[in-house]
């Protein structure tokens, strides 16, 4: 017999349903099928191109900042939404790495505990019930998830290799678009690895004061470039009145774990964000803030680390290309996003035919020990990320190679 806790549980999580559910998701699905395919090929090398975050730690002299920051008395205490050292960094990367000028650190800038924790603060300013949050499909769902909760509607815009996957806002139902308060974008984007131009954040500029919607732009990859500046959404003339940017530490510095990032942009919407995330968080560490803050002091950390993933995405792009997998090279970001194909034929002639993505991604961990993640939302994709395990760089073209070799004598059909 179920315990009376069962009753109890929101709807929004399932009410007393929750926890019931037989449905298995994707990254279970992978990480089920990793587990099988080690246990059929005891001691093989599983080649993990699935991974989300950098494969490296945070630089040393980092972590150095950061264990004398910790030894400092002063920042013992909780952060609340305070810690002007780190606010001030940001305020000068904005406007040495990105070309953001006159951002005012103590009014337009606030940290968050990672973007994440800012995507899942944001719809409590925002999204009232029946309230639309504008999305991009696929994506990074966190803030939908949390508008959901609020009992707001999810519009999901695809993101087609035909638009550059960049979305068409001119697709909005007039109905929804009336009801719509928030558009979440996000680039160099997850899993797509596209990148925005200044034109089409211009056109999200105009749209936003058109209809009155706040932006929020997602930056969390925004550093790692491959050529020229990162774009921030904030350059675009106007920006500031309709929104906002979140930047990160977790992807541009290898400090995933660490938990920091920042909200920047509209005044007006960074003090509602910092009154909820009052009502959320003590803030993070003031030591993190300062080891951060010397991080953001030093973008040539940034340069190093992207300067690797453009040199994995060559090889890895002229690996795929050589098998007839079309990958091309984004300008950012760390993924590798490849249309699907619909079948691969082996050595002996056997053709297998995938249905979706995830039937290719299966394929590959199963048959080849290659591990990607499938996205089905907006055509089949897989998303390959230039962050495998790889201690140099003749280990980098070792694993290059080996993945070469698990590809050899295998045709793909699309
Ligand atoms: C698009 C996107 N936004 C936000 C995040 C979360 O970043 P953070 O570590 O800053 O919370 C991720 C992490 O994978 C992401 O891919």
């Amino acid at each position: 017999m179920d315990s009376y806790l069962q009753n109890l549980f929101a709807d929004r999580i399932g009410g007393k349903s929750f926890g019931k559910g037989t449905e298995i998701y994707k990254f279970e699905k992978i990480k089920r099928a990793k587990r099988a395919a080690m246990a059929a090929n005891p001691g093989a090398e599983l080649i993990d191109l699935g991974v989300g975050e950098p494969d490296e730690m945070a630089f040393p002299d980092c972590v150095q900042a950061l264990a004398r920051a910790a030894a400092k008395s002063e920042n013992r205490t909780y952060a609340d939404n305070g810690g002007s050292v780190f606010k001030e960094a940001a305020a000068h990367w904005m406007q040495n790495v990105c070309g953001v000028r006159g951002i005012d650190p103590a009014t337009q800038i606030v940290h968050s505990i990672g973007t994440k924790a800012a995507l899942s603060i944001l719809p409590a300013c925002l999204i009232n019930p029946g309230d639309v949050a504008l999305m991009t499909t696929p994506g990074y769902p966190v803030f939908g998830t949390h508008s959901q909760y609020y009992g707001g509607q999810v519009h999901n815009l695809a993101l087609l290799e035909k638009n550059n996957f960049l979305p068409d806002l001119n697709s909005i139902p007039p109905e929804t678009l009336r009801r719509a308060k928030s558009l979440v974008i996000n680039y160099p984007n997850n899993p797509t690895g596209a990148s925005a131009s200044p034109e089409f954040f211009a056109s999200v500029v105009e749209f936003a004061k058109q209809h009155n919607l706040v932006v929020i732009h997602d930056a969390a990859y925004a550093a790692l470039v491959f050529e020229g500046k990162p774009l921030s959404f904030l350059a675009t003339p106007g920006a500031i009145d309709v929104g906002i940017e979140l930047h990160s530490m977790s992807k541009s510095f290898n400090m995933t774990g660490w938990r920091l990032g920042f909200v920047v942009g509209n005044p007006l919407l960074v003090r509602a964000y910092a009154d909820v995330k009052d009502n959320t968080d003590s803030g993070q560490f003031l030591a993190i803030q300062e080891a951060c803050a010397y991080a953001l002091d030093h973008p040539e950390i940034t340069r190093a680390v992207a300067a690797k993933y453009s040199r994995r995405m060559d090889g890895l792009v002229a690996v795929l290309n050589r098998h007839s997998l079309p990958a091309k090279k984004p300008r950012g970001s760390f993924f590798l996003y490849v249309k699907s194909p619909r079948s691969a034929i082996g050595k002996d002639g056997k053709r297998v035919t995938f249905e979706r993505s995830e039937n290719f991604s299966q394929w590959l961990i199963t048959e080849k020990l290659i591990s990607t993640v499938p996205w089905d939302d907006a055509g089949a994709y897989a998303r390959f990320s230039v962050t495998f395990s790889a201690k140099d760089i003749p280990d980098e073209r070792r694993v290059l190679s080996e993945i070469d070799r698990r590809l050899a004598a295998t045709a793909f059909e699309f």
